[in-house]
Protein backbone atom coordinates (compact mmCIF):
# COMPACT_ATOMS: atom_id res chain seq x y z
CA UNK A 1 0.00 0.00 0.00
CA UNK A 2 2.50 2.55 1.13
CA UNK A 3 4.63 1.27 -2.35
CA UNK A 4 2.01 2.34 -4.53
CA UNK A 5 1.58 5.84 -2.78
CA UNK A 6 5.04 6.07 -3.17
CA UNK A 7 5.13 5.56 -6.75
CA UNK A 8 2.38 7.52 -7.60
CA UNK A 9 3.62 10.31 -5.25
CA UNK A 10 7.01 10.21 -7.81
CA UNK A 11 5.19 10.02 -10.76
CA UNK A 12 3.01 12.91 -10.36
CA UNK A 13 6.21 15.44 -8.91
CA UNK A 14 7.76 13.74 -12.33
CA UNK A 15 4.71 14.98 -14.47
CA UNK A 16 4.62 18.60 -12.59
CA UNK A 17 8.44 18.80 -13.42
CA UNK A 18 8.23 17.63 -16.80
CA UNK A 19 5.10 20.35 -17.23
CA UNK A 20 8.23 22.97 -16.85
CA UNK A 21 10.88 22.46 -19.52
CA UNK A 22 13.61 24.59 -18.36
CA UNK A 23 13.02 22.56 -14.89
CA UNK A 24 12.62 19.07 -16.71
CA UNK A 25 16.20 19.86 -18.61
CA UNK A 26 17.72 20.69 -15.95
CA UNK A 27 16.64 17.38 -13.58
CA UNK A 28 17.62 15.51 -17.07
CA UNK A 29 20.83 16.80 -16.93
CA UNK A 30 21.36 16.41 -13.67
CA UNK A 31 20.50 13.23 -13.60
CA UNK A 32 22.86 12.24 -17.20
CA UNK A 33 26.25 13.74 -15.32
CA UNK A 34 25.67 11.98 -12.18
CA UNK A 35 25.00 8.62 -13.62
CA UNK A 36 28.31 9.47 -16.02
CA UNK A 37 29.86 10.16 -12.65
CA UNK A 38 28.86 6.77 -11.38
CA UNK A 39 30.01 4.37 -14.12
CA UNK A 40 33.18 6.51 -14.22
CA UNK A 41 33.70 6.07 -10.64
CA UNK A 42 32.88 2.28 -10.30
CA UNK A 43 35.37 1.90 -13.00
CA UNK A 44 37.87 3.43 -11.58
CA UNK A 45 37.24 1.67 -8.48
CA UNK A 46 37.37 -1.76 -10.06
CA UNK A 47 40.40 -0.20 -11.70
CA UNK A 48 42.01 0.75 -8.86
CA UNK A 49 41.43 -2.64 -6.84
CA UNK A 50 42.79 -4.84 -9.39
CA UNK A 51 45.81 -2.61 -9.94
CA UNK A 52 46.70 -2.45 -6.54
CA UNK A 53 46.62 -6.14 -5.96
CA UNK A 54 48.84 -7.05 -8.58
CA UNK A 55 50.96 -4.24 -10.04
CA UNK A 56 53.65 -3.44 -7.84
CA UNK A 57 56.74 -5.64 -6.93
CA UNK A 58 57.15 -6.39 -3.54
CA UNK A 59 58.94 -9.27 -2.51
CA UNK A 60 55.56 -10.26 -0.07
CA UNK A 61 53.50 -10.79 -3.20
CA UNK A 62 56.75 -11.89 -5.60
CA UNK A 63 55.34 -14.78 -7.62
CA UNK A 64 57.06 -16.66 -10.87
CA UNK A 65 55.28 -14.03 -13.28
CA UNK A 66 56.39 -10.89 -11.48
CA UNK A 67 60.19 -12.74 -10.81
CA UNK A 68 60.34 -13.22 -14.31
CA UNK A 69 58.97 -9.46 -15.48
CA UNK A 70 61.73 -8.18 -13.20
CA UNK A 71 64.45 -10.35 -14.55
CA UNK A 72 63.83 -8.95 -17.88
CA UNK A 73 63.22 -5.79 -16.77
CA UNK A 74 66.72 -5.81 -14.93
CA UNK A 75 69.08 -7.76 -17.36
CA UNK A 76 67.24 -5.95 -20.55
CA UNK A 77 68.98 -2.48 -19.56
CA UNK A 78 72.00 -4.49 -19.75
CA UNK A 79 71.36 -5.42 -23.43
CA UNK A 80 70.12 -2.03 -24.52
CA UNK A 81 73.54 -0.10 -23.18
CA UNK A 82 75.19 -3.18 -24.98
CA UNK A 83 74.00 -1.92 -28.16
CA UNK A 84 74.23 2.04 -27.61
CA UNK A 85 76.60 4.05 -30.23
CA UNK A 86 79.43 5.94 -29.29
CA UNK A 87 82.40 5.55 -27.33
CA UNK A 88 82.49 2.60 -24.68
CA UNK A 89 81.79 3.41 -21.06
CA UNK A 90 81.47 1.90 -17.87
CA UNK A 91 77.45 0.93 -17.37
CA UNK A 92 74.77 -1.06 -16.07
CA UNK A 93 76.70 -1.63 -12.44
CA UNK A 94 72.68 -1.34 -10.97
CA UNK A 95 70.53 -3.82 -13.39
CA UNK A 96 73.82 -6.31 -13.24
CA UNK A 97 73.68 -6.86 -9.52
CA UNK A 98 70.10 -7.13 -10.05
CA UNK A 99 69.87 -9.82 -12.62
CA UNK A 100 72.39 -11.67 -10.69
CA UNK A 101 70.61 -11.42 -7.14
CA UNK A 102 67.50 -12.22 -8.85
CA UNK A 103 68.88 -15.22 -10.09
CA UNK A 104 70.83 -16.18 -7.25
CA UNK A 105 67.82 -16.08 -5.22
CA UNK A 106 64.96 -17.44 -7.64
CA UNK A 107 67.48 -18.87 -10.16
CA UNK A 108 65.38 -22.91 -10.01
CA UNK A 109 62.10 -21.68 -10.36
CA UNK A 110 63.15 -19.33 -12.99
CA UNK A 111 65.08 -22.14 -14.80
CA UNK A 112 61.71 -24.78 -14.53
CA UNK A 113 59.24 -22.17 -15.02
CA UNK A 114 61.21 -20.17 -18.24
CA UNK A 115 64.45 -22.04 -18.97
CA UNK A 116 64.94 -19.84 -22.17
CA UNK A 117 64.61 -16.89 -20.10
CA UNK A 118 67.20 -18.16 -18.11
CA UNK A 119 70.21 -19.10 -20.11
CA UNK A 120 69.03 -15.86 -22.38
CA UNK A 121 69.91 -13.53 -18.82
CA UNK A 122 73.21 -15.76 -18.85
CA UNK A 123 74.07 -15.07 -21.87
CA UNK A 124 73.46 -11.37 -21.30
CA UNK A 125 75.65 -11.18 -18.34
CA UNK A 126 78.13 -13.25 -20.71
CA UNK A 127 78.20 -10.37 -23.11
CA UNK A 128 78.34 -7.67 -20.57
CA UNK A 129 81.31 -9.28 -19.08
CA UNK A 130 83.48 -9.40 -22.29
CA UNK A 131 82.54 -5.59 -23.07
CA UNK A 132 83.69 -4.68 -19.60
CA UNK A 133 86.57 -6.56 -20.26
CA UNK A 134 87.53 -6.42 -23.89
CA UNK A 135 86.81 -2.64 -23.77
CA UNK A 136 88.88 -2.51 -20.35
CA UNK A 137 85.61 -0.48 -19.24
CA UNK A 138 85.78 -1.70 -15.46
CA UNK A 139 89.17 -0.32 -14.33
CA UNK A 140 88.05 -0.01 -10.29
CA UNK A 141 86.61 -3.45 -10.48
CA UNK A 142 83.40 -2.41 -9.67
CA UNK A 143 81.32 -5.26 -11.16
CA UNK A 144 83.60 -7.56 -13.32
CA UNK A 145 84.42 -10.25 -10.66
CA UNK A 146 81.71 -10.26 -9.25
CA UNK A 147 80.12 -11.65 -12.80
CA UNK A 148 83.28 -13.68 -13.66
CA UNK A 149 82.41 -15.43 -9.77
CA UNK A 150 78.81 -15.72 -10.88
CA UNK A 151 79.04 -16.77 -14.32
CA UNK A 152 81.79 -19.83 -12.93
CA UNK A 153 79.39 -20.38 -10.74
CA UNK A 154 76.54 -21.74 -13.76
CA UNK A 155 78.04 -23.14 -16.27
CA UNK A 156 75.05 -22.91 -18.98
CA UNK A 157 75.09 -23.73 -22.46
CA UNK A 158 74.38 -20.86 -24.31
CA UNK A 159 72.43 -21.45 -27.75
CA UNK A 160 72.61 -18.69 -30.77
CA UNK A 161 69.23 -17.81 -29.98
CA UNK A 162 69.88 -16.42 -27.13
CA UNK A 163 73.42 -14.55 -27.80
CA UNK A 164 72.50 -11.02 -27.06
CA UNK A 165 73.40 -8.60 -29.24
CA UNK A 166 73.06 -9.48 -32.90
CA UNK A 167 72.78 -7.90 -36.05
CA UNK A 168 69.44 -6.87 -37.58
CA UNK A 169 68.50 -8.93 -40.81
CA UNK A 170 68.13 -7.33 -43.62
CA UNK A 171 65.51 -6.66 -45.32
CA UNK A 172 64.29 -7.65 -48.14
CA UNK A 173 64.59 -4.63 -50.69
CA UNK A 174 62.40 -2.13 -49.34
CA UNK A 175 60.16 -1.46 -52.11
CA UNK A 176 59.32 -5.33 -52.07
CA UNK A 177 58.51 -5.26 -48.03
CA UNK A 178 56.47 -2.19 -48.49
CA UNK A 179 54.26 -3.97 -51.21
CA UNK A 180 53.76 -6.44 -49.45
CA UNK A 181 52.79 -4.54 -46.15
CA UNK A 182 50.43 -2.62 -47.87
CA UNK A 183 48.92 -6.07 -49.35
CA UNK A 184 48.81 -7.77 -45.61
CA UNK A 185 47.13 -4.51 -44.12
CA UNK A 186 44.74 -4.03 -47.10
CA UNK A 187 43.80 -7.98 -46.55
CA UNK A 188 43.24 -7.82 -43.24
CA UNK A 189 39.70 -6.69 -42.43
CA UNK A 190 37.15 -7.16 -39.75
CA UNK A 191 35.11 -10.50 -40.85
CA UNK A 192 32.27 -11.49 -39.67
CA UNK A 193 31.05 -14.80 -41.93
CA UNK A 194 33.43 -17.28 -41.38
CA UNK A 195 34.33 -21.02 -42.90
CA UNK A 196 33.49 -23.94 -39.56
CA UNK A 197 36.98 -25.63 -40.06
CA UNK A 198 39.11 -25.79 -36.79
CA UNK A 199 42.34 -23.46 -37.18
CA UNK A 200 45.49 -26.09 -36.59
CA UNK A 201 47.58 -25.65 -33.48
CA UNK A 202 50.55 -25.10 -35.22
CA UNK A 203 48.71 -22.09 -37.57
CA UNK A 204 47.98 -20.83 -34.00
CA UNK A 205 51.65 -21.39 -32.42
CA UNK A 206 52.83 -20.31 -35.64
CA UNK A 207 51.10 -16.94 -35.23
CA UNK A 208 51.47 -16.65 -31.65
CA UNK A 209 54.98 -16.89 -32.33
CA UNK A 210 54.91 -14.07 -34.40
CA UNK A 211 53.01 -11.72 -31.94
CA UNK A 212 55.36 -12.24 -29.85
CA UNK A 213 57.86 -10.22 -31.38
CA UNK A 214 55.84 -7.28 -30.83
CA UNK A 215 57.45 -4.38 -28.68
CA UNK A 216 56.53 -4.29 -25.52
CA UNK A 217 57.54 -2.01 -22.49
CA UNK A 218 61.12 -3.07 -21.37
CA UNK A 219 60.11 -7.01 -23.22
CA UNK A 220 58.03 -8.05 -20.49
CA UNK A 221 55.58 -9.42 -22.84
CA UNK A 222 52.68 -9.30 -20.35
CA UNK A 223 50.20 -10.78 -23.08
CA UNK A 224 48.72 -14.18 -22.98
CA UNK A 225 45.92 -16.15 -25.46
CA UNK A 226 43.04 -17.94 -24.07
CA UNK A 227 41.25 -20.00 -26.23
CA UNK A 228 38.37 -21.31 -26.51
CA UNK A 229 36.92 -23.87 -29.40
CA UNK A 230 34.23 -25.67 -27.37
CA UNK A 231 30.80 -25.31 -28.93
CA UNK A 232 29.40 -24.44 -25.62
CA UNK A 233 32.19 -22.92 -23.92
CA UNK A 234 32.19 -20.36 -27.02
CA UNK A 235 28.46 -19.51 -26.64
CA UNK A 236 28.84 -19.49 -22.83
CA UNK A 237 31.80 -16.90 -22.98
CA UNK A 238 30.92 -14.56 -25.95
CA UNK A 239 27.21 -14.32 -24.38
CA UNK A 240 29.03 -11.99 -21.67
CA UNK A 241 30.08 -9.83 -24.32
CA UNK A 242 27.94 -7.07 -26.18
CA UNK A 243 29.16 -6.68 -29.82
CA UNK A 244 28.88 -10.34 -31.39
CA UNK A 245 25.13 -10.74 -32.07
CA UNK A 246 24.55 -12.40 -35.46
CA UNK A 247 28.45 -13.53 -36.24
CA UNK A 248 29.98 -14.68 -33.42
CA UNK A 249 28.19 -17.81 -33.28
CA UNK A 250 29.97 -18.99 -36.74
CA UNK A 251 33.58 -18.40 -35.55
CA UNK A 252 35.33 -21.70 -34.80
CA UNK A 253 37.25 -20.27 -32.31
CA UNK A 254 37.23 -17.43 -29.67
CA UNK A 255 40.77 -16.07 -28.25
CA UNK A 256 40.46 -14.28 -25.17
CA UNK A 257 43.47 -11.75 -24.98
CA UNK A 258 45.21 -10.71 -21.48
CA UNK A 259 47.97 -8.95 -19.93
CA UNK A 260 49.06 -9.47 -16.77
CA UNK A 261 49.45 -6.64 -14.51
CA UNK A 262 52.44 -8.36 -12.16
CA UNK A 263 54.69 -7.79 -15.10
CA UNK A 264 54.54 -3.92 -14.14
CA UNK A 265 56.64 -2.19 -11.33
CA UNK A 266 54.10 -0.03 -9.83
CA UNK A 267 50.75 2.04 -11.01
CA UNK A 268 52.85 4.52 -12.47
CA UNK A 269 52.68 2.18 -15.62
CA UNK A 270 49.27 1.36 -15.48
CA UNK A 271 48.29 2.03 -18.60
CA UNK A 272 51.16 0.06 -20.60
CA UNK A 273 49.75 -3.62 -20.00
CA UNK A 274 46.71 -2.06 -22.38
CA UNK A 275 49.31 -1.01 -24.76
CA UNK A 276 51.69 -3.74 -25.19
CA UNK A 277 48.10 -6.11 -25.41
CA UNK A 278 47.03 -3.77 -28.20
CA UNK A 279 50.64 -3.81 -29.99
CA UNK A 280 50.33 -7.95 -29.62
CA UNK A 281 46.92 -7.81 -30.71
CA UNK A 282 47.89 -6.21 -33.72
CA UNK A 283 50.72 -8.35 -35.16
CA UNK A 284 48.19 -11.35 -34.16
CA UNK A 285 45.95 -10.69 -36.25
CA UNK A 286 47.96 -9.50 -39.39
CA UNK A 287 49.81 -12.72 -38.53
CA UNK A 288 46.82 -15.02 -38.83
CA UNK A 289 46.10 -13.36 -41.77
CA UNK A 290 48.99 -14.59 -43.67
CA UNK A 291 47.35 -17.90 -43.44
CA UNK A 292 43.80 -16.84 -44.29
CA UNK A 293 42.52 -16.71 -40.98
CA UNK A 294 40.31 -14.09 -40.72
CA UNK A 295 39.56 -12.16 -37.39
CA UNK A 296 37.31 -9.53 -35.60
CA UNK A 297 38.13 -8.16 -32.68
CA UNK A 298 35.39 -7.24 -30.22
CA UNK A 299 36.13 -5.01 -27.30
CA UNK A 300 36.21 -6.36 -23.81
CA UNK A 301 33.78 -3.12 -22.29
CA UNK A 302 32.00 -4.79 -19.46
CA UNK A 303 31.36 -4.13 -15.96
CA UNK A 304 33.04 -5.44 -12.93
CA UNK A 305 30.83 -7.71 -12.40
CA UNK A 306 30.96 -9.41 -16.11
CA UNK A 307 34.12 -8.99 -15.92
CA UNK A 308 34.83 -11.18 -13.21
CA UNK A 309 32.32 -14.02 -14.31
CA UNK A 310 34.84 -14.39 -17.09
CA UNK A 311 37.76 -14.48 -14.85
CA UNK A 312 36.20 -17.40 -13.04
CA UNK A 313 34.84 -19.01 -16.17
CA UNK A 314 38.14 -19.16 -18.33
CA UNK A 315 40.03 -19.71 -14.67
CA UNK A 316 41.62 -16.35 -15.61
CA UNK A 317 44.42 -14.99 -12.71
CA UNK A 318 43.14 -11.74 -11.38
CA UNK A 319 46.19 -10.14 -11.85
CA UNK A 320 45.40 -10.61 -15.52
CA UNK A 321 42.88 -7.73 -17.22
CA UNK A 322 41.34 -9.11 -20.20
CA UNK A 323 41.75 -6.42 -22.81
CA UNK A 324 40.34 -7.90 -26.05
CA UNK A 325 37.95 -10.84 -27.03
CA UNK A 326 39.22 -11.67 -31.03
CA UNK A 327 36.82 -14.03 -32.83
CA UNK A 328 38.53 -16.02 -35.36
CA UNK A 329 38.01 -18.84 -38.49
CA UNK A 330 39.10 -19.40 -41.55
CA UNK A 331 37.88 -16.56 -44.18
CA UNK A 332 34.87 -18.07 -46.49
CA UNK A 333 35.22 -18.16 -50.32
CA UNK A 334 32.77 -14.77 -50.95
CA UNK A 335 33.67 -12.96 -47.76
CA UNK A 336 31.90 -9.15 -47.78
CA UNK A 337 33.46 -7.42 -45.21
CA UNK A 338 31.97 -3.46 -44.82
CA UNK A 339 34.42 -0.60 -45.99
CA UNK A 340 35.32 1.59 -42.94
CA UNK A 341 36.97 4.49 -44.95
CA UNK A 342 39.20 6.04 -43.08
CA UNK A 343 39.94 9.43 -42.31
CA UNK A 344 42.09 11.63 -44.26
CA UNK A 345 45.98 11.19 -43.61
CA UNK A 346 46.02 15.45 -43.31
CA UNK A 347 43.84 15.01 -40.05
CA UNK A 348 46.08 12.10 -38.62
CA UNK A 349 49.78 13.52 -39.31
CA UNK A 350 50.90 16.95 -37.88
CA UNK A 351 54.38 18.42 -38.84
CA UNK A 352 55.28 20.38 -36.01
CA UNK A 353 58.12 21.79 -38.04
C1 LIG B 1 39.31 -2.94 -29.53
C2 LIG B 1 38.31 -3.23 -30.63
C3 LIG B 1 37.03 -3.58 -30.31
C4 LIG B 1 36.12 -3.91 -31.29
N1 LIG B 1 34.87 -4.35 -30.95
C5 LIG B 1 34.03 -4.80 -31.90
C6 LIG B 1 32.79 -5.40 -31.53
O1 LIG B 1 32.49 -5.55 -30.35
N2 LIG B 1 31.98 -5.84 -32.52
C7 LIG B 1 32.31 -5.73 -33.84
O2 LIG B 1 31.53 -6.15 -34.70
N3 LIG B 1 33.50 -5.15 -34.22
C8 LIG B 1 34.36 -4.70 -33.28
N4 LIG B 1 35.58 -4.17 -33.64
C9 LIG B 1 35.95 -4.08 -35.06
C10 LIG B 1 35.87 -2.64 -35.56
O3 LIG B 1 34.54 -2.29 -35.81
C11 LIG B 1 36.70 -2.52 -36.85
O4 LIG B 1 38.05 -2.84 -36.55
C12 LIG B 1 36.66 -1.13 -37.47
O5 LIG B 1 35.38 -0.80 -37.87
C13 LIG B 1 37.56 -1.02 -38.69
O6 LIG B 1 37.22 -2.00 -39.64
P1 LIG B 1 38.27 -3.09 -40.14
O7 LIG B 1 38.76 -3.84 -38.93
O8 LIG B 1 37.49 -3.97 -41.06
O9 LIG B 1 39.38 -2.39 -40.83
C14 LIG B 1 36.50 -3.83 -32.67
C15 LIG B 1 37.81 -3.43 -32.98
C16 LIG B 1 38.71 -3.15 -31.99
C17 LIG B 1 40.12 -2.77 -32.36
Amino acid sequence: MELVENKSFKAAIKKNIQAVPFVWNMYWGAKQQLLRIAILLRGYGYDIRCTYKSMFWAPQQYDIRSICAELIFQYHKLEKGLVMPGEARLFGLDPANATMNILEKHGDAILSADAYLFRAAIATLIAYRDKLVDFKLDAKDQITSRVQRFLAARQVAITPEVITPHALPALLAQTETSAMFDNLVKARRSVRAYKPDVVPQDILRKAIEMAQLSPSACNRQPSKVYLISDAEKKAQFLSLQNGNRGFGHLAPHVAVLTTDERCYFNAMERHEPYIDSGMFAMSFILALRTFDVGTCCLNWCVTSKTDIQAHKMLNIADSERISMVILLGFIPDECQVPRSARRDVDNVLINLG
